[in-house]
């Protein structure tokens, strides 16, 4: 067994009201916590530890969970900084570009796909991230979405079969038998080595009927849902979700009141993915109506090289906090506790006895800087 003891943090926040300061941060001052053979062993206050086998010094800086970041599309080959370019000349985002991924990554290797895939997660590592959902979806043939999700599997337990992304160029004329692919052969040759299924609910993507088929055909696989639902406009996204129980709802942009209420009664997260307004230069979801509404709200980089190229939590926090409403702790939270309670994870995302030993320390001295020093790396993992 080793022990490690993580001393002189200058705030420690556990998102777990039942210390500390009462508030959903948890927040402890003058702080320390114990990692004992990788889980939370112990926490307090600093000078009330027990004896460790090694110490570590924080020097008065800020201790946060390590994010989790529920809603990522990591494996990929090419970028469309092109695409990018043209929409911030005015051009609007269509799903259609999707295609453009797919051509490049069904031609890449499982080598050039791997070593693509682990320099973003070494990226999103240097920005503090322990925690990846990873999807499918830039493959949407059988077994390049199996090959996506095998060498997610390599990198993260939290992988989502995301077939249902687009409907791909050569099915372009007969969709619903591309439905009856993801929904059949497809779906039974992914199940095994994913534990999340999602759909693009969406004009241009798939509408309600095939996301129902789809969505059920992956609960008979035992996988949890998830929904990509009301991103670019008004739609029954959010509502299937709720109704069929998914675990989230992500994007979440353009909700009607009874969007809201069927999200607050369903226990349903919404996650959020200011990213992907940023970089197609669309209207923010109003995260501050959900809170009031009484929704869990989860904060994610929605990494995926067309709507929203960046790893960065901190840069989706300080999004979400001058854009969507939240306040600092508030987007703190959920880019830790949120993103944990939207894949069900009640091991990571908080600094309590028992959870893995996922620390991320902030070069500050309080988690509000995380949104009030925008664009400065502060954060990085320190343990996990
Ligand atoms: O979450 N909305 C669907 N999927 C991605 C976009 C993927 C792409 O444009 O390549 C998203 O925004
Ligand atoms: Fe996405």
């Amino acid at each position: 067994m080793t022990s490690v003891l993580y001393d002189a943090i200058g705030e420690l926040v556990t998102c777990d009201r039942a210390v500390g300061d009462g508030s959903p941060l948890g927040l402890l001052h003058d702080a320390a916590v114990v990692i004992e053979d990788g889980r939370v062993a112990w926490l307090g206050r600093s000078g009330d530890a027990p004896a460790t086998d090694d110490r570590v010094e924080l020097g008065g800086r800020c201790v946060i969970p390590g994010f989790v970041d529920s809603h990522t599309h990591l494996v990929f080959a090419g970028q469309r900084s092109a695409e990018f370019a043209a929409r911030m000349a005015g051009e609007p985002y269509a799903a259609g570009g999707i295609r453009t991924t797919v051509a490049a990554t069904r031609t890449a290797t499982d080598s050039e796909l791997r070593t693509l895939l682990d320099a973003r997660v070494a990226e999103t590592r240097r920005q503090g991230t322990t925690t990846l959902e990873i999807k499918s979806g830039y493959g949407l043939r059988v077994e390049d979405e199996i090959r996506l999700l095998r060498l997610a599997r390599e990198v993260t337990d939290e992988t989502t079969f995301l077939g249902a992304h687009v409907v791909p160029e050569e099915y372009r004329h007969d969709p619903e038998s591309y439905v009856g692919l993801v929904a059949g052969e497809m779906l039974e040759a992914c199940a095994p080595h994913a534990r999340w299924i999602d759909v693009f609910v969406e004009d241009g993507a798939f509408d309600a009927d095939a996301a129902r088929v789809i969505l059920e055909a992956g609960r008979r696989h035992d996988l949890g849902l998830r929904v990509h639902a009301n991103q670019l406009g008004p739609g029954p996204g959010v509502q299937l979700a709720c109704e069929l129980g998914a675990a989230s709802a992500d994007h979440c942009t353009h909700l009607t009141d009874h969007d809201v209420a069927a999200m607050s009664d369903s226990g349903t997260v919404a996650t959020l993915v200011p990213g992907a307004e940023f970089s197609t230069r669309s209207p923010y979801a109003d995260g501050r109506r959900l809170l009031d509404a009484g929704v869990t709200v989860a904060l994610a980089s929605d990494c995926n090289p067309g709507t929203s190229f960046t790893s960065s939590l901190p840069f989706v926090i300080a999004l979400a906090v001058r854009e969507c409403g939240l306040t600092p702790a508030e987007a703190v939270w959920s880019a830790t506790a949120g993103g944990a309670t939207a894949l069900r994870r009640h091991d990571v995302g908080r600094i309590t006895v028992g959870a893995h030993g996922h620390l991320t320390v902030l070069d500050a001295p309080d988690h509000v800087h995380l949104a009030y020093r925008p664009g400065v790396p502060l954060a990085s993992v320190l343990a996990g």
